[in-house]
């Protein structure tokens, strides 16, 4: 099998170079469902699929700037557009609802112009890869909400961690049973500390959340943290990776076979936005179960 190369252009099946920058992974009946932003075109997010993590599949744009929109309960703005030109959706993540056998969407919105909005925008379908309807963004209680993730706990909750206050605090807000709406801030992390990019992942029993500083697409020293629960006391962060997080910034870490595996991008940056990579490692833990990685030009994959 082929070794894809932590920060070279992958490619899917059909040749195409893959954009799924800021992503997630869903694994699914038997699959692996990669979605990320994809910024060519009219294009918002894209999905590819993958069984054994090295060919991968696309499957479609799951959300353009054409993508049907409908209201929920929840008061939204629908606009895909703004005055002819593309908002931004970033960061986005997917989770199955057990509860209403939906795929739900969350991604970080805005306006296209500058990131003042700081909302989240929710999407859902019955089906992982086609068929979403976006049911807009929205500012959740009020507050902000830019760099973000979902969480999935194992009795069936779901989380939406995101940076508010102008990125200076973390929020955990747990979502309501239809992951259509958050129900409750259960916390507010390191005010001030600046966290974002935040990817987490339990490991026996223990809450562990990676995240950057907030230095645009210049990569900076990533941090990691663990929690024995979500809505309780987070150790002090330590640093994750060297002082560039080996150029990256979290996206996601994959649980895999027991293991645990580090997804980062790697920003082409200001104007060279479709020139992202992706930098994929092992999560090795030290005797204390403190996570760290080490670099390899081979993508753990
Ligand atoms: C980063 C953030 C990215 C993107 C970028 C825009 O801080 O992690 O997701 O929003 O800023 O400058």
């Amino acid at each position: 099998m082929h070794t894809l190369k932590n920060g070279e252009p992958w490619l899917d099946t059909d040749g195409n170079v893959i954009h799924a920058h800021g992503g997630h992974m869903l694994f699914r009946d038997g699959w692996y469902y990669w979605y990320g932003e994809n910024r060519i075109g009219d294009n918002y997010v894209s999905c590819y699929r993958s069984k054994d993590l090295h060919s991968f599949e696309f499957r479609g744009n799951i959300i353009t700037t054409s993508t049907p929109t409908a209201p929920i309960r929840v008061k939204t703005d629908l606009r895909l557009g703004i005055d002819g030109h593309k908002v931004n959706l970033e960061r986005p993540k997917v989770l199955y609802c057990e509860y209403t056998k939906k795929f739900v969407l969350w991604a970080h919105f805005e306006n296209g112009t500058d990131y003042k909005d700081a909302r989240c925008a929710i999407a859902t379908s019955d089906y992982p890869d086609r068929d979403f309807t976006y049911h807009g963004s929205f500012n959740p209680f009020g507050d902000m909400a830019r760099d973000c993730t979902l969480f999935l706990d194992d009795d069936g909750r779901a989380y939406f961690i995101a940076a508010s206050r102008d990125n200076a605090d973390l929020h955990i807000w747990r979502l309501t049973k239809d992951f259509l709406n958050t129900d409750r801030l259960v916390n507010v992390l390191w005010q001030g500390e600046y966290r974002e990019a935040p990817a987490l992942f339990k490991k026996d029993g223990k809450y562990y959340m990676l995240s950057s500083y907030c230095t645009g697409w210049a990569p900076n020293q990533g941090k990691w943290s663990s929690a024995d629960s979500i809505d309780g006391e987070w150790e002090l962060l330590q640093n994750f990776g060297d002082e560039t997080t080996f150029r990256s910034q979290p996206a996601f870490v994959l649980p895999k076979d027991g293991g645990y595996i580090y997804f980062g991008d790697r920003w082409g940056g200001k104007g060279h936005y479709n020139d992202s990579t992706y930098i994929v490692l092992d999560i090795k833990f030290r005797g204390d179960e403190s996570p760290y990685i080490v670099y390899s030009d081979a993508a753990a994959l």
